[in-house]
């Protein structure tokens, strides 16, 4: 299962995770016709696939996302966290409320459902989204930055806590998709501020995710996908 799989770096997820052998359920919010677009080039492609809609804001509708994913593939083996939100705000202005939304869907959902993976007592491994920025200090996204170093710490507890049955790793982006409102012009100007001094592609955090879905041995690891920014130790913002 992928959750916010419909578009974007999930719908990549998605169609890397299918075209290497895995059938999915796509999980969605607002975006179901994308989703639904999606499961049948998943079908097309001879994979089984399903949507399934949840508002992760919401640790109930988590927990039920999970029981019916369960119910519709007969049981859950691989779960990538890919679902979040990004508002702007710097930690002077931020309200509990937004920074609690932002926790709730960005780190807290992740929790609940590797947790009901790991309930099931199946093997299973979970990979989840975190953000090159955890490394140093994004202020303008400052709750989002705070629910990103969480569910970091998270992968690492779960990663201990959940073997040997599951294996719990991240997957860290840096410049891959411009951030809503912004076009390719932000890759553009933004590539130089990472060693490798190019953007990266939706494929590449895909081929980082399914690495860590086959390999074996490997838990408690976070792989930087970001052209080596997280070296530089800068302060965004
Ligand atoms: N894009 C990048 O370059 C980049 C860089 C660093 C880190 N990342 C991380 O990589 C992951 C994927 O990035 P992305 O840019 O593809 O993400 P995105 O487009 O910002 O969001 C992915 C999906 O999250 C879902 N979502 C948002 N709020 C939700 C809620 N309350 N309940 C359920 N689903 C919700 C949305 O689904 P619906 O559309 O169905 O509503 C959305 O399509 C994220 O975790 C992000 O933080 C991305």
């Amino acid at each position: 299962m992928v959750t916010g799989g419909a578009k974007r770096l999930g719908r990549a997820i998605v169609l890397a995770l299918a075209r290497a052998g895995a059938d999915v359920v796509v999980h969605c919010r607002g975006s179901a016709a994308e989703a639904r677009s999606l499961v049948r080039e998943l079908r097309g492609l001879g994979r089984r696939a399903w949507v399934l809609q949840a508002d992760l804001a919401d640790s109930a509708q988590a927990e039920a996302l999970f029981a019916q994913a369960c119910r519709k593939a007969g049981g859950v083996d691989i779960l990538v966290n890919s679902a979040s939100i990004f508002p702007k705000g710097r930690l002077d202005g931020l309200e509990p409320a937004d920074l609690e939304r932002d926790i709730r869907i960005n780190a807290l959902a992740p929790f609940v459902l590797a947790r009901a993976l790991a309930r099931t007592g199946r093997e299973g491994c979970v990979v989840n989204l975190l953000d090159s920025r955890i490394t140093d200090y994004d202020a303008e996204h400052a709750a989002y930055h705070l629910s990103k170093r969480l569910l970091a710490t998270l992968t690492r507890m779960m990663a201990l806590e959940y073997a040997p049955g599951l294996r719990v790793n991240a997957v860290a982006p840096g410049l891959v998709l411009p951030p809503a409102g912004e076009d390719e012009g932000y890759l553009e100007r933004l590539k130089d501020s990472n060693p490798l001094r190019r953007h990266g592609e939706a494929e590449d955090v895909a081929d980082a995710v399914v690495f860590l879905a086959r390999s074996a041995f490997v838990t408690g690891q976070t792989i930087f996908v970001d052209g080596g920014r997280h070296m530089r130790g800068a302060v965004y913002g």
